[in-house]
């Protein structure tokens, strides 16, 4: 990451009105939180679609649940970096006009402080009843294999959205309004490749007059790099409060 870059990202957060933020992965990878596209294609020892799809599940929920288990007892042993807590010292700069979209399933963000979380891939720490529909917070407590549903016996799923799955609208809506709407998008430890996640990026830069910058921050470059306006090169837990810092104080 160079200085010079490091100046032009704080100089046009410093003038936007409105600031969108989408993370991935790689923004929990310093907490200890693996992140997904290892090259054996592999995801922890698993097939993607043997644990992350409606039919793997179907197929044998206990091998799901295994799996969710061992990552929300990962979760429970972990807590935020540095690049969480900046993100949230920027929302408390922008209030309101700050929107951060998380593909994230960890709850770091909110550990963190950050308030406006839209988590568009769902959460870790929730189960949905396949029976009555309720969506409830089970913390990270052990689940077993087969969770019934304490309400109706159904049965219960992670409330993680799958792939095939479509996202919730009532969080993808504002996700998408968020970055039509931001002045800057910071894309963050995200390889891209995961849509509709990452048609954020090209959404942000639809709108004309003036056209959003888009800051990328990332060890390397990406499917988002072809977007962006500049690129942040390192760990988000080192660069992230670097450009807090640069942003200097509120109306600097
Ligand atoms: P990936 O594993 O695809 O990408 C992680 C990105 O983080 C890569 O581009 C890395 O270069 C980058 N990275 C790693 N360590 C970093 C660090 N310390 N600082 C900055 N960047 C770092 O993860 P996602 O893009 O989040 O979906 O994956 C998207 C979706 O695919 C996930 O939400 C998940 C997965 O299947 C569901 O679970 C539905």
């Amino acid at each position: 990451m160079t200085d010079e870059n490091l100046t032009r990202a704080a100089d046009w957060l410093r003038l936007a009105e409105r600031v969108c933020v989408l993370t991935g992965a790689g923004v929990s990878a310093e907490s200890g939180v693996p992140t997904f596209r290892a090259s054996d294609g592999l995801w922890e020892g698993h097939r993607i679609e043997d644990v992350a799809s409606p039919d793997g599940f179907e197929r044998d929920p206990a091998l799901v649940w295994n799996f969710y288990n061992a990552r929300r007892a990962n979760v429970k042993t972990v807590t935020p970096n540095p690049g969480h807590h900046a993100l949230a010292k920027l929302e408390a700069r922008w209030g309101d006009r700050f929107t951060l979209v998380t593909q994230n399933v960890d709850g770091l963000h909110r550990a963190a402080g950050s308030k406006k979380v839209l988590e568009i891939h769902g959460s870790l720490h929730r189960t949905r009843c396949l029976g009555c529909g309720k969506v409830e917070d089970r913390g990270l407590e052990p689940l077993g294999d087969a969770p019934e549903c304490p309400h109706c016996h159904g049965q219960l799923r992670p409330d993680i959205v799958w792939f095939g799955e479509a996202l919730p609208e009532p969080i993808w809506e504002p996700a998408m309004l968020a970055a039509y709407e931001c002045n800057v998008l910071l894309v963050i430890g995200t390889s891209a490749v995961v849509h509709p996640a990452a048609s954020l990026i090209p959404i942000a830069k639809r709108r004309q007059l003036p056209v959003a910058k888009v800051i990328e921050i990332n060890l390397t470059p990406t499917e988002a790099s072809r977007h962006a306006d500049v690129g942040l090169y390192g760990p988000s837990g080192e660069v992230l409060p670097k450009l807090v810092e640069r942003l200097g104080a509120f109306g600097a």
